[in-house]
């Protein structure tokens, strides 16, 4: 299994079985189908995920967009094809939905001692805004807040970088 040459797509009920085997491979609390069910409410979530040419799931994101924010709630890509660009993948296509979609500004909490997700969000451009003190339990763990502002712009600068 490699990252190689993949596709993203809107999240479906027929994907949540791959997605719950990446959540439990990544996650010490993983959501459950039914956290996953829920994040696809038509108009206000966003859930993506990543396929290769062979159909398998590398990846997904969820979020929601509310009143002009655009909220990541989970995100996670298969530890084989991981550092691969998968996740940057994903992250940049929802943040473009939202983007399309009216959302102004995006943001997300993550542990405090996940350096890999944090450097990936700073990667766009995602700036620590604050911290939620004891957010996260098993274990019990503080939660960064991180925000990109001026979403329209990360994205574009992101798509030229692309091109480039
Ligand atoms: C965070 C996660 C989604 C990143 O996915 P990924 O496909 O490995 O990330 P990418 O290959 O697209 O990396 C994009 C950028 O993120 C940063 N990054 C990703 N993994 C990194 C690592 N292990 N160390 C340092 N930086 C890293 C880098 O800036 C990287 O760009 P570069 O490769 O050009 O240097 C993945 O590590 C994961 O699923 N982790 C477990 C679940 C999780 O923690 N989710 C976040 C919850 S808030």
């Amino acid at each position: 299994m490699t990252g190689g040459t993949f596709r993203i797509e809107k999240m479906g009920l027929h994907d949540l079985e791959a997605v719950l085997r990446i959540e439990a491979a990544s996650f010490t609390e993983p959501w459950t189908w039914e956290m996953f069910r829920a994040e696809m409410i038509p108009g206000i979530s966003l859930a993506l995920v990543a396929l290769s040419e062979e159909d398998e799931m590398l990846g997904y994101l969820c979020g929601s967009i509310v009143e002009g924010e655009f909220y990541i709630s989970n995100i996670a890509v298969d530890p084989r094809v991981r550092r691969q660009g998968v996740g940057a993948k994903i992250l940049l296509s929802a943040l473009a939905h939202a983007s399309c979609q009216g959302a102004k500004t995006a943001s997300l909490e993550v542990r405090a001692s996940n350096r890999t997700a944090q450097a990936l969000y700073r990667h766009f451009g995602f700036a620590l805004v604050g911290r939620r003190r004891r957010y996260y339990t098993g274990p019990v763990e503080d939660a960064l807040i991180m925000c990109l502002d001026q979403l329209d712009e990360a994205v574009s600068a992101r798509l030229e970088g692309e091109k480039a």
